[in-house]
């Protein structure tokens, strides 16, 4: 298994490409299946987790063509086959998201439970609510999620929790349903937004993404779309973080910075300077860092998925920083590997109490899931000695090129076999 070796010390100078958005990337594959024809989507990101979705899309039936560097072409013309298998689901939980556009197009879907994983119990009772609330007959049996639907039907739907992926199968179901459905306490993070447009250029009539109610009138058929992911704000956060705890100096070109409002924020307040320039974000660092305080929140709050990487840079703040992760149970796996570099944090509940500023020491230590592993990164980056990180299969989930785009910058990095 691949190992990353890392060096730290190094301040990160230059300038660094982001990708497209894993996250968003993933629905909008799922997207493909609701209408006949050839789609092309461009800007998708070179990522475990997208080739995972495209088998999925040729266990369907898809056919797909990779015609350029990030350009997909996807002839969704024949779905023969509508069940999401539990070797994929269980590799990807963002696989439950044919459910929705499958029980559209097809009227039935058959999907393997998603269960637990590394960070919490991760259930999807409010995709399954909400498409009972649109006529769908649910079954659930030996593990996986039977959904069956002459035509979807409108309707008003409140989510319990503003769930990101429960939205999106929700919207993409709501597009070919017979009538209006509004979506309320929906997620109004940018992925949504990005996955309306490309639903809205295949035909779908949708308004108000973004805000927390959506409402979408249901149409008879939809066109194929055509397409550009927007760029990967969690990639960009990284990259910030990455400057800031080298005392580097970063343009990370590409970063949009109405994506990352709560992300830079914060890191203005611990010392950095950002600066917003029509190529991206360009964050300095060199002063003494200042401890903060965190709340994890749905958009346009703090995002769980940098919490990890800002954990890492709060062991170089002088001072006590206090990080409260209220999305995900259990999100706070990393901080042990922290520890193992020296960090001193300690974690009641859903709160990590993090003292610095500490002198991290390169040590052995294990990626847990994907965020984790990139904090793991940046505190290597800013340890002495050498930090030797593995199970790194869960980085290649979600960054692309990240040992190539982290030398390129400076950084003392490589992987060995
Ligand atoms: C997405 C992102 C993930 C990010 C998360 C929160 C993708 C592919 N993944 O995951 O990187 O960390 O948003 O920003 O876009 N929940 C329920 N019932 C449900 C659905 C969710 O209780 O039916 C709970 C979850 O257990 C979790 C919380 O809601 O505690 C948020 O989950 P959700 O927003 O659905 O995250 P994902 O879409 O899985």
């Amino acid at each position: 298994m691949d190992k990353i070796l890392i060096q730290g010390g190094c301040r990160l100078q230059g300038e660094v490409q982001i990708s497209g958005a894993k996250n968003a990337a993933l629905p909008l594959l799922c997207a493909t299946l609701l209408a006949p024809g050839t789609h092309e989507l461009r800007n998708l990101p070179t990522l475990r987790d997208i080739d995972t979705a495209v088998q999925l899309l040729h266990i369907m039936g898809a056919h797909t063509t990779a015609t350029a560097p990030g350009t997909v072409r996807i002839n969704a013309d024949e779905i023969a086959c509508a069940e999401a298998p539990y070797d994929l689901v269980r590799t990807m939980r963002a696989s439950v998201l044919v459910l929705g556009p499958l029980l559209a197009r097809l009227g039935y879907a058959r999907v393997s439970l998603p269960g637990g994983c590394a960070i919490g119990a991760r259930p999807v009772d409010q995709h399954l609510s909400g498409l009972e609330a649109m006529g769908a007959k649910i079954n659930l049996e030996h593990g996986y999620i039977e959904a069956r639907a002459e035509r979807l039907q409108g309707a008003r739907i409140y989510l319990d929790i503003p769930t990101v992926g429960g939205t999106e199968n929700l919207l993409m179901a709501a597009t070919l349903a017979q009538g209006r459905t509004i979506i309320e306490n929906a997620a109004r993070e940018p992925e949504i937004i990005d996955l309306a447009r490309a639903l809205q250029n295949m035909g779908a009539q949708i308004e108000g993404a973004g805000s927390d109610a959506i409402t979408i009138h249901g149409v008879e058929k939809l066109r194929p779309m055509e397409h550009a992911v927007m760029p990967d704000r969690i990639e960009a956060g990284t990259f910030m973080v990455a400057a800031a705890i080298t005392r580097g100096d970063v343009l990370v070109k590409g970063a949009e910075a109405e994506h990352l409002e709560a992300v830079i924020s914060k890191l203005r307040q611990s010392g950095a300077e950002v600066h917003c320039v029509p190529e991206g974000i360009r964050v300095r660092y060199d002063g003494p860092l200042e401890p903060v305080r965190i709340k994890t929140s749905p958009h346009p709050g703090f995002p769980t998925d940098m919490q990890a990487q800002f954990m890492a840079l709060l062991t170089q703040a002088q001072g006590t920083s206090i990080i409260s992760e209220n999305v995900f149970e259990n999100r706070f796996m990393h901080v042990s590997e922290l520890q193992r570099l020296g960090a001193r944090i300690r974690v009641e509940g859903r709160q990590a109490t993090i003292d610095g500023k500490v002198d991290l020491l390169g040590a052995p230590v294990m990626a847990t899931d994907l965020r984790a592993s990139a904090s793991l990164v940046l505190a290597a980056l800013a340890a002495e000695n050498t930090t030797e990180i593995s199970r790194i299969y869960h980085l290649d989930r979600g960054y692309q090129g990240l040992e190539k785009k982290l030398s390129q910058l400076g950084a003392d990095i490589r992987r060995v076999r």
